[in-house]
Parts: structure tokens; C-alpha cells; sequence
């Protein structure tokens, strides 16, 4: 199935050796990134935000990039590198990103998350760097960086390389949708790289080929004008806790289908083959429900676990609030209730109709003594790729290489909205080499990230970049 390659003309020496001689910089720097609190939802650490947008300036200058820029934008300043060796020679655009979600709950670290230590794990026996962004984005992302130090320092980058770093994905990716419309000829590329997913387990790599779309709403639901005794008006009025909770049941039947009308008007279904296919790559229930703590999964109807949670679309809570939530006991009823709902979507799903059909259909089941305000965060489409890009040929060969066995294409149920717009703005496909666990808990406390997932990436994308061009040429 792999084009030949002609390989005398290319080359690219294993980058083992310079990982090995280099290592413990490589992780000494990635701590020192990791120190810096780049949490984009809270405005109040704007500056530290920002502070991390000029180290990887910094360090893309040294890791052989000839302009690097901050590029100013309505919200957080985006990195801009790149290198141009020769403009006939293919171009890689790496995306990443430096910001990264808020810590809390405190509590529930090990060690604080701006702290970084490392600890080995049951599966990371050579350790795991522990850190809020030491998975999401920050450990993958520098790979990027040193993938390409080690590719300029020893004189084999073989193709021109940009990088464009944001420091608003975890909010949404506004300003980068805003910087892309507005810079294409700038952007220009062949084939955009992102490491910023997963893979199945250490000795079975895996190829993100698919990401969900998303639309992410919050609701509000107001009953009387004032919070009330729970004993002088309880039974009489609408309760807006207990009328959200009941409106938000009613989003699932009881096949835990979605029941807001024409939710799954456009749902792209897969034939029984594709299905057949998803279903080859390893997945034992017993050890995914032992590594959560649950006697069993829980989905919708007619689908397997690994189907739910990356070829369906899905309705989630994230969040929900009101009422008397201190010490002790309150008798009241609250004038309001608040909850934070995602739906995550599939190829063909369009997220700003569903987001419209969700708020229609939310208002109109709330009943008469409430009111309801639907307000819509932020959202975005599905993405699928092809196996049978050179991109993806180019990143299979890439992981034969240094795993020693070929990845598998594996759809994630996890969204990166700025995937589809990229492929719409910039017409190029884009290969996602992710080298995270999902045990590794992004967004969770105790994020971490492997040593070894760290340094196996960063001596698998220069692979890529060498099959990449060599496909190519
Ligand atoms: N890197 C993740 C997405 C991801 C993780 C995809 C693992 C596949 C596997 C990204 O940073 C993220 O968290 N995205 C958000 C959406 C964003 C708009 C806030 C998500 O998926 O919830
Ligand atoms: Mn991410
Ligand atoms: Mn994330």
C-alpha cells in the first residue's frame, strides 16, 4: 500500500544518539515551561500567559527557526516560526498549544500543578512528568521544538517548517480562527502536524484519524424572583433545581439516546464493515472499567464502548450549580439553577444547527413559572482524515520506524475545533501524531506525561518530516 520511496536521496539518522546525549535538558526545559501558570479561562493570569508566548519564542530561535514572531491578535499573541530552506521543497506547518486548562480542584493534586516532579507510574515505569500541560499541550508541543534542534544542529531538516503555537485552544481558539482567515498566504503548507492527542498504549501506537466536533452551551433557569423558604412556598412553586435536573434528564431516553428533535439528522453512520474494523483494535472492558473504579460502562444502546466515545455524538453535563451549597443545612429554594452542558459531534453535524436546535428545544420543555436563557459558549466541527494521504503514509512510516510496528487509525472522541477550519481555510490536510495516554488525565489533576512518550515523539517526528518529503519529491 506505500508508495516507494526513493531512499538514497534521503536520509534521516535515527535521532536516538542526540536524545540520549540531550535528555535531561530536554526534560529540565520542558519543567521550566511547565512552571508557568498559562491558564487562558482566567483572566488572572493574563500575564503569565503571555510570559510563556515569549519562551517559546525564545525557544524557537534556538531550536534554528530564522523568524520567529509574536503575532498580536484580538486575545492571546500566537507564535509565529519558520524556516525556508528551498520554496520547491515541501512545507510542514506544526500547530500546538501553549495554554492550558485551569488546575482546580487543588485538592485532588498529589504535588502542586505548576510544581513539576517525576514519579514513575504503573505505566510510565520510567517515569511521568507531572504538571498541568505536561500532556495537554505543552509536553507535546515542545517536541515539536526539539524535533527540530536535533533536525537543524545536525543538518538534516530536509523540508521548510512553520510553526504556529496559540494560547487560546482551551477556551475556544477565537483569535487563531481570526489569525488564520487573515494570513493564509502566510500559512501556506502541505501537510499541518499536531500533536495534541493520543495513542492506544506504549507498544501499540496509534494514529488520530478522526476528532468530534463541539458545541458548548450554558443554561439558566430562573423560577421566582427572590431565593425562598423551601417550607413556606416548597410544593407550590417551580423548584428551578429540581425543573433543570428533570429538563436535563429528559435530554436521554432510555436507550441514552438524544432526544432534542433532529439531533441526528445528519449523523454520518458507518457501514458495517468500517464498524468491523474499529472494532480489530485491542480494548479489554475489564481493565478500562478496573483503571476508572466502575463495575461497568454505561452508553447508548447498539454501540460498543470504543463507538460511544468517538463515532457518536454525545450530551454532557460538565457542570451544575445552585442553591445553598455550604456547611450544614439551608432550607431554601433557589431563585436559580445553572448547568454547563457539551455535545460532542460527528462528521456531517453541523455545530451551529445543533446548538440552535439545543437552545429551541430546551426552551420550549421548560414549563410555565420558569424561564430559561440558553447562552452559547464556543464550538466546532468534526474532522475525519484519510488513511490514504501521503501525510498519513508518511506518519505511519515514521512510527514502523521507531515502534518497530505499524499504528493504528484509531477515530478520538476529543475535540481540536481549529482542525476543520484549517482544512477550510488552508486546503491541507492535517496529521495528528499524538503520543499521550489516555490515563495520562488532561484536564484532570495529576496530569502527566511520559519521559519515554516525550522523548519516543521527539525521535518520531523527524521521521515524519523525512518520509513526508521524500513522498513528496
Ligand atoms: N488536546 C485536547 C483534545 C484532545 C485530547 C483530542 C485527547 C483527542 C485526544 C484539547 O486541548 C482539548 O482539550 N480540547 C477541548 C475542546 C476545546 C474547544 C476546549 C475538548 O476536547 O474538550
Ligand atoms: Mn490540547
Ligand atoms: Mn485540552
Amino acid at each position: 500500500m506505500y508508495l516507494s520511496i526513493p531512499s538514497e536521496k534521503f536520509t534521516m539518522k535515527s535521532a536516538k544518539p542526540y536524545i540520549e546525549e540531550h535528555k535531561e535538558r530536554f526534560i529540565q526545559e520542558l519543567v521550566e515551561l511547565l512552571k508557568i501558570p498559562s491558564i487562558s479561562a482566567d483572566s488572572a493570569y493574563e500575564n503569565d500567559v503571555i510570559k510563556t508566548a515569549d519562551a517559546i519564542k525564545i525557544s524557537l530561535e534556538k531550536a534554528g527557526c530564522d523568524v520567529v514572531e509574536i503575532c498580536e491578535t484580538p486575545g492571546y499573541p500566537i507564535v509565529y516560526g519558520e524556516k525556508i530552506i528551498d520554496p520547491n521543497l515541501p512545507t510542514v506547518l506544526v500547530y500546538g498549544h501553549y495554554d492550558v486548562q485551569p488546575p482546580d480542584p487543588l485538592d485532588l493534586w498529589d504535588s502542586p500543578p505548576f510544581e513539576p516532579i517525576i514519579k514513575k507510574t504503573e505505566l510510565h515505569p520510567d517515569g511521568a512528568i507531572f504538571a498541568r500541560g505536561s500532556c495537554d499541550d505543552k509536553g507535546q508541543m515542545y517536541m515539536h521544538v526539539k524535533a527540530m534542534e536535533f533536525m537543524t544542529s545536525t543538518g538534516q531538516l530536509p523540508c521548510n517548517v512553520k510553526f504556529m503555537i496559540e494560547g487560546e485552544e482551551e477556551v475556544g481558539s477565537e483569535s487563531l480562527g481570526w489569525f488564520v482567515e487573515r494570513n493564509q498566504a502566510k500559512l501556506s503548507n502541505d501537510v499541518i502536524l499536531i500533536s495534541d492527542t493520543g495513542m492506544i498504549a506504549n507498544d501499540i501506537p496509534s494514529i488520530t484519524t478522526g476528532l468530534r466536533g463541539l458545541s458548548y452551551v450554558e443554561v439558566e433557569v430562573t423560577g421566582p424572583n427572590r431565593d425562598l423558604h423551601s417550607g413556606l412556598y416548597g410544593g407550590a412553586v417551580a423548584n428551578p433545581i429540581n425543573i433543570l435536573t428533570k429538563m436535563i434528564a429528559s435530554l436521554h431516553d432510555e436507550n441514552n439516546h438524544i432526544t432534542i428533535p433532529g439531533f441526528y439528522d445528519n449523523v454520518d453512520e458507518l457501514s458495517a464493515a468500517e464498524r468491523a474494523k474499529m472494532g480489530e483494535a485491542p480494548f479489554s472492558k475489564e481493565k478500562y472499567c478496573a483503571a476508572l473504579d466502575i463495575e461497568d460502562v454505561y452508553g447508548e444502546a447498539g454501540y460498543t464502548t470504543n463507538e460511544r466515545n468517538s463515532i457518536r455524538p454525545t450530551l454532557d453535563v460538565n457542570g451544575i450549580w445552585g442553591g445553598y451549597i455550604g456547611e450544614g443545612a439551608k432550607t431554601v429554594i433557589a431563585s436559580k439553577a445553572h448547568a454547563k452542558i457539551s455535545m460532542r459531534l460527528v462528521p456531517n453535524q453541523n455545530w451551529e444547527t445543533i446548538t440552535d436546535l439545543f437552545k429551541n428545544h430546551f426552551e420550549s420543555i421548560a414549563p410555565k413559572g420558569t424561564q430559561v436563557v440558553v447562552t452559547p459558549h464556543h464550538g466546532g466541527q468534526a474532522y475525519v482524515t484519510p488513511i490514504d494521504s501521503l501525510g498519513y503514509q508518511a506518519a505511519s512510516k515514521a512510527y514502523e520506524q521507531t515502534f518497530g510496528n505499524i499504528p493504528i487509525p484509531q477515530r478520538s472522541g476529543g475535540s481540536i475545533p481549529i482542525v476543520a477550519l484549517f482544512e477550510k481555510e488552508l486546503k491541507s490536510k492535517t496529521i495528528l501524531m499524538g503520543f499521550g495516554l489516555d490515563s495520562d488525565a488532561i484536564h484532570s489533576p495529576n496530569e502527566h506525561f511520559g519521559v519515554w512518550n516525550y522523548l519516543k515523539g521527539i525521535e518520531t517526528i523527524p521521521q515524519f518530516y523525512h518520509y513526508f518529503t521524500a513522498l513528496n519529491t
